[in-house]
């Protein structure tokens, strides 16, 4: 009696184990399946994969929560189920990470595409400063009145910056105040306060009949302020030939200023001295933004700096002067051309000097010399 008891008890306690293992087994197959079947359909869907790798994977997982129940699986199944439910957790892990690995790769890709009907980026194109363009314009208009451009040195010697172009010592513009001088070129040497010194350099090796004009920088240590720099620009002039007179320097000068600054603008002729011209005058223009009265010139009346000074009385260009300085000129005088060498019986010539910059702030309205070397693209873009 008591042997079939054991046996009874015995028999059911294993029968209970055995349904429980195989029940355990089969647990592991379906969420094999199901967790297969369910990262295949969200490929390509972080987020959803995400939440799969938290559902399965996570500390209270659906296999974690399997993994409890190996407590009581029969002792002698436990190392079997043990071993599915890891190769469970391993293709589920593998599945998610394969599947996540793929759709990273498929965004970065889809990232890295080129979509070339998207419009271009348009390259940020510069634009010649505007002394540049000032200098080009007023080039462009002497070599239609048959002048070719030329250069010279910006390191010059006293000898071609003053003593060729007859300004003695004692002149006030030697003074080294007025000139930057090259100590370690032994004093002698300067950075050219001007681009007359090129005169006699071309003059030198060119025989006339000739006419040039000669863009380039000039240095002065003058304090820097709205109307003054150290460095500034300059175009020189110089025609050169039998029976050059004074008349074709007005002619010459007058049809710049016209080109330059509209057909309706008048010039005048101002006695005045210069050691390398005799006789020598300031130009000047009828200031372009009042005509010389309170009317202005037809092209100026849109112009910015007229609108700006339309309220105040006084013209703020010209101070009501009605006239500008715009260039020095005049005939070359005779030692000069002794100098390098040319007879002044048989040879007249004329010349004349301007600044590039008074013709370009003149031109533009613009009322600080400063803001062409400021590099200041908001100004730059202006022109
Ligand atoms: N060199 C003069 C200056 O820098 C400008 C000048 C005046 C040049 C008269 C000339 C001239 O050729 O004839 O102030």
């Amino acid at each position: 009696m008591l042997c079939v008891k054991y046996y009874v008890e015995c028999m059911t306690h294993d029968t209970l184990h055995m349904t429980q293992d195989c029940h355990m087994k089969e647990k592991i197959r379906a969420l094999k399946e199901k967790a297969g079947a369910e990262i295949t359909a969200a490929a390509g869907q972080r987020e959803i994969l995400e939440s799969l790798r938290i559902k399965y994977l996570g500390r209270k997982g659906e296999i974690s929560e399997i993994f409890k129940g190996i407590s009581s699986v029969a002792p002698e199944d436990k190392a079997e189920v043990g071993g599915l439910l890891n190769e469970l957790k391993i293709s589920v892990t593998n599945a998610l990470e394969g599947s996540l690995a793929a759709s990273s790769a498929g965004t970065s890709a889809a990232k890295n595409r080129i979509d070339v009907t998207l419009p271009g980026i348009p390259a940020r194109l510069g634009k010649l400063h505007p002394i540049t363009q000032t200098i080009n314009r007023i080039s462009e208009i002497f070599i239609g009145l048959g002048f070719r451009v030329v250069d010279g040195p910006e390191i010059e010697t006293e000898h071609y910056n003053f003593e060729t172009l007859n300004i003695p010592l004692e002149h006030p513009s030697r003074d080294a105040f007025d000139t930057f001088y090259l100590e370690s070129l032994g004093g002698k040497n300067l950075l050219r306060s001007h681009t007359s010194p090129v005169q006699a350099r071309f003059m030198e090796k060119n025989k006339p009949p000739f006419s040039i004009i000669v863009p380039g920088k000039v240095y002065r240590p003058d304090a820097t302020d709205a109307s003054h720099s150290f460095m500034f620009h300059q175009v020189e002039g110089l025609c050169v030939g039998k029976e050059i007179h004074f008349s074709d320097l007005k002619g010459c000068l007058e049809t710049f200023a016209k080109e330059m600054f509209g057909s309706s603008t008048k010039m005048r002729l101002r006695p005045s001295f210069f050691p390398f011209t005799e006789p020598s005058a300031e130009v000047d223009i009828s200031c372009i933004i009042c005509s010389g009265a309170s009317d202005p010139a037809p092209e100026a009346r849109d112009d910015r700096v007229f609108q700006r000074n339309a309220q105040i009385k006084r013209c703020g260009v010209c101070g009501g002067k009605g006239w500008l300085e715009i260039l020095g000129a005049g005939m070359v005088n005779p030692k000069v051309f002794e100098k390098v060498g040319y007879d002044p019986k048989k040879v007249t010539g004329f010349a004349f000097g301007m600044g590039v910059e008074r013709i370009a702030m003149l031109k533009h309205g613009i009322n600080d010399i400063r803001m062409f070397y400021e590099n200041d693209e908001r100004f730059l873009r202006q022109f």
